[in-house]
């Protein structure tokens, strides 16, 4: 019998754990069964920049990509290989990469969710074009920041349409942090937007295709704290609605892996940033989180692949948008009219059916991997790469406590006494 072979290409930047985490459980993972008794092999591989015809045919089935949100080449080889090649892209690259923030907020705004309060106001600085200051002095009106922020309401962050990585977010308590933040912007154009303060609990959910883990945030605390190891901080009703919150926001946008962070305050969940498409899942970060991630990437891969899922580039928004403007439906009944549509969309029944009948080994051998030396090897080569020679020691018992506690629950989960 021939095996059908699928090439899965990544596209990355520096990062070497993930990937490396990701070759392995699928080398160890072996051959998986499709429909009729066939076979698929996977092999997988770090996509290298290089000219393209427009009419080569790819070499790649399925494309991880962390690096073209920040280079046009291969954010232009992603755009053709999803439109001629049929290639299956974990994410869409045409809302990935021209809907930033701004447009994910208008979205949602659009569906119904609780989305605070945001303004976009005009640059502080010109920008670097010719014609733009005879055009800003023939059309920018002179507006009123201080009324803007009062209509608002303090505090507010201000923080960049398209933003990421923190990247010039404040938070602003009174008029003067107001002007001195927008006068630090320059270039940047930016959100207003008003604070959720006081927030029970920070829930940042990571969905892989048809699976969502939330995790509880401290974005006060240094990278590697930032993710807490606790699992009943949400009732399971608000955790319902955080996960279909990202599930709809990945269903409305074609994007299978991203993250999406919400504040819940008083039983409300306000989604504040979940255009987070191929977010960070460095092992120094997601740490507990990490195994979990990993073996989502390879299952929903392999799910793709061997069920020759094809992604749509197509939005169909007024499936969405006839939700919306149900004048007779509450809140609760629309999230889970999205979120019928979201599971139309993601297969959840039809993903667990399949990571039940032909993946059912995976838990085991990623559980023997974490456990044993190859992975040990993986978590101090990541330690040493990442930070300085004298925190290697504290960094390295850091991430062996958390993954031995990963090891000792899924073992308690996998073969209870
Ligand atoms: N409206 C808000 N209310 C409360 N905190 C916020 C709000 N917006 C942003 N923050 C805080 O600022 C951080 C960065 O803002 P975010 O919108 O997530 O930008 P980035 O895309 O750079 O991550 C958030 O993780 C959160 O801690
Ligand atoms: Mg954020």
């Amino acid at each position: 019998m021939t095996a059908t072979r699928h090439l899965i290409g990544l596209l990355l930047g520096t990062e070497e754990d993930w990937p490396r985490a990701f070759k392995e459980i699928l080398r160890r993972l072996g051959p998986v069964a499709g429909a009729g008794g066939t076979q698929h092999v996977f092999d997988c591989e770090r996509i290298t920049i290089e000219p393209f015809g427009l009419r080569d045919r790819p070499r790649y089935d399925l494309v991880i990509d962390r690096l073209a949100y920040w280079y046009y080449h291969p954010r232009e080889w992603l755009k053709k290989v999803a439109l001629m090649d049929g290639v299956y892209l974990l994410n869409s690259p045409f809302t990935v990469q021209s809907m930033e923030k701004h447009a994910a907020y208008c979205a949602m705004m659009r569906l119904g969710l609780k989305v605070p309060e945001t303004v976009l106001v005009p640059y502080k600085n010109p920008v670097d074009n010719a014609r733009y200051a005879s055009t800003a002095a023939q059309y920018n009106r002179p507006f009123d920041l201080d009324a803007i922020a009062e209509r608002i309401g303090y505090p507010l962050f201000m923080k960049p349409y398209d933003g990421g990585a923190w990247r010039g977010v404040s938070r602003i308590g009174n008029p003067a942090e107001l002007h001195a933040a927008y006068n630090q912007s320059g270039g940047m154009l930016m959100h207003l937007q008003k604070a959720i303060d006081d927030y029970d609990v920070f829930a940042r959910s990571l969905s892989i295709g048809a699976e969502t883990m939330v995790m509880r945030f401290q974005p006060d605390q240094p990278m590697h704290l930032r993710y807490a190891v606790d699992h009943d901080f949400l009732s399971p009703q608000i955790g319902a609605e955080v996960v279909t919150i990202g599930r709809l926001v990945n269903a409305f946008f074609r994007w299978d892996f991203n993250s999406c962070e919400t504040l819940v305050k008083d039983g409300e969940v306000y989604p504040i940033d979940y255009a987070n498409a191929c977010p960070d899942v460095a092992l120094t970060s997601l740490h507990y989180y990490f195994p979990w991630a990993m073996k989502a990437l390879v299952k929903w891969s392999v799910y793709a692949l061997v069920t020759g899922r094809r992604a749509k580039l197509d939005l169909e928004t007024d499936r969405y948008f006839d939700i919306a403007d149900d004048a007779g439906a509450s809140y609760a009944e629309k999230l889970d009219a999205y979120r019928d549509l979201a599971d139309a969309y993601f297969e959840p029944e039809r993903y667990h059916d399949f990571c039940a009948s032909r993946l059912a080994h995976v838990d085991e051998i990623v559980l023997d991997w974490v456990a044993g030396p190859d992975f040990d090897q993986l978590l101090t080569r990541t330690v040493r790469s990442t930070y300085p020679a004298h925190e290697h020691d504290q960094f390295i018992a850091h991430l062996r406590g958390l993954l031995g506690l990963w090891v000792r629950d899924e073992s308690t989960r996998l073969r209870p006494a």
